[in-house]
């Protein structure tokens, strides 16, 4: 007999044994009709005086992977998750979870809901609420610490990581590993194993077991404490961390159900935080951004099985790692054979580093290492699907290059730049395939940064693009596409930052005033201790090359230009715009605020004091506007892509969402309202809204709700 008891849950009875079934693709969420049919099929296994213990189990890819995200914003309907756990767990027949895939927030909370947890080896648990900007809502915070203790549990929770069947065995989380190697599929395999499993508790007259009679281990109030500070730097500016470790401490400090109750006043807190709100957005924009608007979702991908990289300075030796990384052989291609000793001696002494680390093993190391053949020869590259060049940004040694790579690669072959700056329809304009060209923009250090910015080019063919954005994610990075333009997207609304902020000083503004603006905003560091950082001679050449091209601002700011020629490069030479003293700390340095003085002299500008407001409105908002330019032109074609792009390549406070969600939560009524007023300041150069910007504002609209 199968009982249908909602569209997404089913209840079989096989002997004394009450299947209950979950069907909801892709990820069995536990949506409104989940919860209802969990609910009913408890109810009825109850019931039925010839059940006497139950399975829950999941069909498809995985266990339950958590509550449905999408019902948060509408809100979710009766019954609850917390009652429907509830229910289980003070049931009076035995009730074994069986795991496969992933059991992931509310999903974990279900299963420890259950009695009994079995799972499959390659079976993954975790509570990654907090990615979210929540905590586990639904008995976590009260029901995990009381299997694990207080320190498991809180690296657990806060952390969010992911746990492998193994780990949760030896952690008490789950009660066995079944082999489901035998025959079948796994789904089968499981049932018939949790099937036995209950039959056994049976057997061996074994009931219910909840986790909430479970008495913690006692852990006194500064383990909370301590563990509140060693987060507190990493996790500035986020709110669901700190409430998680308020929540497990009522685990330790109040009886079951007001622990429960308090955790889910924590809960609440954070679903209505605006934190929470762009945590969660960031979740689907990530998903989103892979899915190119206009691109047939069965475009025909090329079949990437090896690569090239041109040039083994910092950014080829770090995109050659990547492939590396997810096992695909990369020939590493230099000018000379010594440069190319050099960039291949860096790139195991970075491997040796993060296998010293723990992070991955020796045996990895050298794996990885055997991946990477290097080369001085293009006749060796003839043969890759890919190459990426990343050789001095210069337009005449790029062109060279790809002239060469289209004289030398197969027909097929993607040619991708790595280039920051220049026009990749140009590059592309001296080959006789530019379809097959496009941009793959990598940020340094190109191993550890996950965004790419992908160019189209105006040839770039449909299927070179859903290649590069699929191998993207194969290479562990988040592919963003963007059009060609000067600084495509990120560095183009960093130049408006960049430009302000240089004013802004020349005014009065100390740079150590806006470091500490934007570090307070939530950016790991403020524009002149990330430029400081960097090298102050990496802008002051572009700059250079600019103004060569005619490219001049109507108001130009000196001062930095000064802050270089006096050799003083930033962090490399002790001395940038700030001094250091240790080689890393940066101290405010009189001698730089005389000269900043004196540039303010020379070009007329008298200083004054500026208020924290005006540098944060100035430094954003101007970024926002040229976001809004960028979706009128089509070089973004969402504003996700730009809040993905500023999340993972530069830092934007993931707490705030990414400028373009920001700003619809200020109201770009707000925005243009300022800009009128430096408008009446300033004149209108620099200071007139993007048609789309104004119009949105006019509207009531945001970029999201246009
Ligand atoms: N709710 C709604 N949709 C979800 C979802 C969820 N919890 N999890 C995944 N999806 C959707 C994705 O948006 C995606 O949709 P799309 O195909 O339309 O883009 C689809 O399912 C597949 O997801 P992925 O592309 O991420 O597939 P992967 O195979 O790479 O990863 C996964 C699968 C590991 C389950 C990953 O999706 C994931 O980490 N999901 C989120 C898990 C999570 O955060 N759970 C906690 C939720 S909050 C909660 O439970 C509160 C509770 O404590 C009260
Ligand atoms: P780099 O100077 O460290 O490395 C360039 C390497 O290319 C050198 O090792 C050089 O020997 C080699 N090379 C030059 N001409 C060559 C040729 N014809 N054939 C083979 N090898 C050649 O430069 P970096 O910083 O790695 O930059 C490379 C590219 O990446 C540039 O286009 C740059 O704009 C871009 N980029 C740089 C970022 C950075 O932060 N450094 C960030 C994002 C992109």
């Amino acid at each position: 007999m199968t009982a249908t008891l909602s569209d997404t849950v089913s209840f079989t009875k096989q002997g004394a044994i009450g299947l209950i079934k979950i069907n909801n693709p892709p990820v069995n969420a536990l949506g409104q009709s989940v919860r209802a049919g969990l609910k009913a099929a408890v109810e009825l296994g109850l019931a039925d005086d010839s059940v006497k213990a139950m399975v829950l189990i999941c069909e498809g890819r995985t266990f339950i992977a958590g509550a449905d995200i999408k019902e948060f914003a509408k809100g979710m309907g009766e019954p609850g998750l917390v009652p429907v756990i509830s229910n289980m767990e003070t049931a009076s027949k035995p009730i074994v979870a069986a795991i496969h895939g992933t059991a992931l927030g509310g999903g974990l909370e279900v299963a420890l809901g259950c009695h009994y947890r079995i799972a499959v080896p390659t079976a993954r648990i975790g509570l990654p609420e907090v990615h979210l900007g929540l905590l586990p809502g639904a008995g976590g915070t009260q029901r995990l610490p009381r299997l694990v203790g207080a320190q498991a549990a809180l690296d657990l929770i806060v952390k969010g990581n992911h746990i492998a069947a193994k780990d949760a065995l030896k952690l008490g989380i789950i009660d066995a590993i079944v082999d489901v190697s035998i025959d079948g599929s796994v789904e089968s395999d499981l049932e018939t194993a949790a099937i036995a499993y209950a039959e056994k508790l049976l057997a061996d007259g074994t009931g219910p077991r909840a986790i909430r009679d479970i008495t913690p281990e006692a852990a006194g109030p500064e383990v909370f404490d301590n563990y509140e500070q060693s987060i507190a730097r990493k996790q500035r500016g986020f709110l669901a961390p700190f409430h998680i470790i308020k929540s497990i401490r009522a685990a330790f400090e109040l009886p079951f159900d007001e622990g429960m109750a308090r955790e889910s006043e924590l809960f609440m807190e954070l679903m209505t935080s605006s934190e929470s709100a762009a945590q969660r957005h960031i979740f689907f924009a990530e998903r989103e951004v892979a899915k190119v608007p206009g691109l047939a979702k069965d475009t025909p991908k090329r079949d990437i099985k090896t690569a090239a990289v041109i040039g083994a300075g910092t950014m080829g030796g770090g995109i050659a790692m990547n492939f590396a990384n997810a096992g695909i052989p990369v020939k590493l291609l230099e000018m000379k054979q010594e440069y190319l000793d050099k960039g291949i001696a860096l790139i195991r002494s970075n491997y040796e580093n993060t296998a010293r680390k723990g992070r991955i093993s020796l045996d990895a190391v050298e794996q990885r290492m055997a991946l990477i053949e290097p080369t001085i020869s293009y006749a060796d590259i003839a043969d890759v699907d890919i190459v990426i060049e990343a050789v001095f940004e210069n337009m005449d040694v790029k062109k060279d290059v790809f002239k060469t790579l289209d004289a030398t690669c197969k027909q097929g072959a993607i040619l991708a730049t790595n280039t920051s700056t220049l026009d990749v329809d140009e590059i592309a304009s001296v080959t006789q395939r530019p379809q097959d060209v496009i941009g793959m923009h990598f940020f340094s250090p190109a191993n550890v940064m996950r965004l790419l910015e992908n160019v189209r080019g105006e040839h770039t063919a449909d299927d070179v693009i859903a290649t590069v954005m699929s191998l993207s994610r194969r290479i562990g990075k988040i592919g963003a596409l963007v059009g060609v333009c000067d600084g495509f997207v990120g560095n183009r609304m960093l130049h408006q930052r960049t430009r302000e902020s240089a004013f802004l000083v020349e005014e009065g503004a100390t740079p150590e005033q806006i470091d500490k603006v934007l570090f307070d905003f939530g950016f790991p560091m403020g524009p002149f201790t990330m430029a400081d950082m960097a090298g102050l001679d990496v802008g002051y050449k572009v700059r250079e090359e600019r103004r060569k091209a005619g490219k001049v601002e109507k108001r130009d700011s000196v001062w930095i230009d000064k802050v270089v020629e006096l050799g003083r490069y930033g962090q490399k030479t002790h001395a940038g715009i700030y001094k250091y003293e240790d080689g890393r700390t940066p101290i405010p340095d009189p001698e730089i605020a005389a000269l900043i003085a004196q540039c303010a002299q020379h070009a007329g500008i008298e200083q004054r004091k500026i208020s924290d407001q005006e540098i944060l409105e100035r430094c954003l908002y101007p970024m926002i506007n040229e976001g809004a330019k960028i979706l009128e032109e089509g070089i973004a074609a969402r504003p996700l892509d730009i809040d993905i792009i500023w999340i993972n390549g530069y830092g934007f406070p993931g707490y705030k969402g990414g400028p373009m969600f920001w700003a619809d939560q200020i109201g770009l009524k707000t925005i243009c309202d300022a800009y009128k007023k430096y408008a009446d300041q300033f004149g209108e150069h620099y200071w007139t809204p993007s048609p789309l910007l104004e119009k949105l504002a006019k509207e009531g609209k945001g970029f999201y709700s246009r």
